[in-house]
């Protein structure tokens, strides 16, 4: 097995597919999001935890960015229902978890309280601000938490890239029987352009290989959707990635776009699936100007090595440089904006559904192909 240790300590793991939850009559219907969040608990990505956050770990991680135990985890995660379903419902009584009818597990239910989403929104996003998409998702659901451990009973099933679809212990042992002890984690919401291949490679320059883990659970309606990005990976890996040295599987995860603080969780969930590295580049899971171009990283000096149990490898802003004639960053570069090839997400989504191509020193062709051909399915869908 992988020799790093999850966070926390333990692996959790709470899938238990074999228990009987007939005999419970209550339910509280989850939203995909909430969905995600329980099958993430149930595989011990997200370990240490059992379950939805109680107040008290639910406050310390709003302030503190750790448990009340002192364990690093910098972003609550909670399940929240109505207040009539919260009336519904008492504490120690046990209640399955559906989403759209279907039982996917229990939760036992140890509290029940009122979050200060002001407060959290402030804290854990640095704004209140409506027009930032996690935000508008925090204030969005139902006003009460409901905390307990859960049991994951059924897995959500996946079309035709199930194959990608691996909890922390498959990582893990696919880790181990690669015989790669350094594993570097990739965290992505977006098809990987050069910029990206370019941090990924320098980074596989010293470790043994690349864990390509792209985020594909709920993201806002903007970004390129994940079964046409499933698709760019494959074509991309196929043609320009040594096979040995780069293994691609999912987090099935919702965005939160909290820039930092989600940083620090993206890594810690990928210690978890077994990577000891982990990349921050520009702006990680930034969204608009809400943060600092580096703000991802130099959350990271809030916590020891120890405490996350990974290391994180930064990038500065890279880019292909004319001049250079090669990819490079602001580090490596003399030249000044002019040489720089740079599209924002906005410009290039915006070139992709008007059927025009970004130039090659900004994606591969083969990328570019795929995602073309994914914007207009989906603009005539
Ligand atoms: S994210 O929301 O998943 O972080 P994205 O898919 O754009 O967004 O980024 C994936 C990773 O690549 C993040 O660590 C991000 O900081 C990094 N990154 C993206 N673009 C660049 C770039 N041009 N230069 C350096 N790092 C980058």
């Amino acid at each position: 097995m992988s020799t790093i240790k999850p966070h926390g300590g333990t692996l959790i793991n709470r899938y238990k597919p074999d228990t009987a939850l007939d005999t419970i009559i209550k339910e509280i219907e989850l939203d995909s999001f909430a969905l995600s969040d329980l099958e993430l608990i149930g595989i011990g990505a997200f370990s240490p935890l059992t379950g939805f956050l109680g107040k008290e770990d639910y406050l310390s991680v709003v302030d503190n960015m750790r448990l009340k135990d002192g364990t690093v985890w910098s972003i609550p995660v909670t399940l929240p229902v109505t207040e009539e379903k919260a009336s519904e419902l008492s504490v120690g009584e046990k209640v399955k978890l559906t989403f759209e009818g279907e039982v996917y597990g229990a939760i036992e239910v140890r509290e029940i309280y009122e979050p200060d989403k002001e407060r959290e929104a402030e804290q854990v996003y640095r704004t209140s601000d409506l027009a930032h998409p996690g935000v508008a998702k925090l204030l969005d659901r139902p006003n009460v938490y409901v905390a307990g451990p859960i049991t994951l009973v059924k897995r959500v099933e996946r079309g035709r890239f199930q194959s990608y679809h691996l909890d922390p212990v498959e990582t893990r042992q696919t880790f181990t029987d690669l015989g790669w002890k350094k594993v570097v984690g990739f965290q992505t919401r977006n098809p990987v352009h050069r910029a990206h291949e370019y941090i990924q490679k320098t980074a596989l320059e010293i470790v043994d290989g690349l864990f390509l883990n792209p985020l594909v659970g709920d993201t806002k309606a903007d970004d390129i959707p994940a079964d046409v990005r499933m698709e760019s990976y494959e074509v991309l890996l196929d043609k320009y990635y040594p096979k040995d040295r780069v293994f691609l599987a999912v987090f099935p995860a919702a965005m939160r776009y909290a820039g930092p603080r989600e940083a620090i969780f993206h890594a810690l969930v990928r210690k978890n699936y077994g990577c000891t590295h982990f990349i921050v580049g520009r702006d990680h899971a930034g969204v608009g100007d809400y943060y600092g171009t580096y703000d991802a990283q130099l959350i990271f000096g809030n916590f020891t090595e120890d405490e996350l149990g990974i290391t994180p490898l930064f990038f500065e802003h890279s880019f292909y440089c004319k001049a250079c004639g090669n990819m490079a960053s602001t580090k490596t570069c003399p030249h000044g904006k002019e040489d720089h090839v740079i599209l924002s997400g906005t410009k290039v989504r915006e070139m992709l559904s008007n059927g025009i191509t970004p130039p090659p020193e900004f994606s591969r062709k083969e990328v570019i192909e795929v995602l073309i051909k994914g914007m207009q399915k989906s603009v005539h869908a």
